[in-house]
């Protein structure tokens, strides 16, 4: 899939640690916090995901925490720019915003569930990137040769040299 570096900051880390990463097992990792547990799984769907008109979706990241949760009228401005709940000088209101950012340009698309007290469940989904066709460079057109005077100037004796035999060779 292709997104920004801002998204995943830790699947490589996760995926140097151990075997590496298996496409068809998945990547999971869980942590605890004294407040909780964050699970995160990231893995290639065996039945992609059809929508009209866009690619199919075939690559889940769920992130799952066990925290405060949220309630609908947080739900609803979750993924506002500088929204926050968070007591002043504690939270930008940016995370989540960035995500949807992230996502959204990847082609994704996101799925919450959370309540309070049964915590929060991410589900995001992303097509798989196409790689783009590899550009050719144009063609070199050889310079113009005119019946201008050229006036090489340079002290350092080997590169004056070398100067006019590439001006010589391209008949300047
Ligand atoms: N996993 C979560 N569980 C419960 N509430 C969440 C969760 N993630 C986001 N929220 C709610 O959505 C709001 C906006 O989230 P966002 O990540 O954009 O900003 P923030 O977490 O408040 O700030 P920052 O990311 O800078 O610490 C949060 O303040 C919180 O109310
Ligand atoms: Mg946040």
């Amino acid at each position: 899939m292709r997104c920004g570096p801002a998204l995943l900051p830790d699947t490589r880390r996760r995926s140097s640690d151990g075997a590496g990463p298996d496409e068809s097992r998945g990547e999971r990792e869980r942590c605890h916090a004294a407040r909780g547990t964050l699970d995160i799984e990231c893995r290639i769907l065996p039945e992609p995901i059809e929508r009209p008109g866009r690619p199919p979706l075939n690559i889940l990241l769920e992130v799952r925490d066990t925290g405060v949760g949220m309630d609908e009228a947080v739900k609803a401005r979750m993924f506002e720019p500088f929204f926050t709940s968070k007591e002043k000088g504690k939270g930008t209101g940016l995370g989540l915003s960035t995500v949807y950012g992230v996502v959204a340009q990847a082609g994704g698309e996101i799925e919450v569930d959370s309540a309070p007290g049964q915590g929060s469940q991410f589900r995001i989904y992303f097509p798989l990137a196409v790689a783009e066709a590899e550009e050719t460079p144009p063609p070199v057109s050889a310079a113009p040769g005119g019946l201008e005077t050229i006036l090489l100037v340079e002290d350092e004796a080997g590169v004056r040299a070398l100067a006019e035999t590439i001006l010589k060779k391209a008949r300047l």
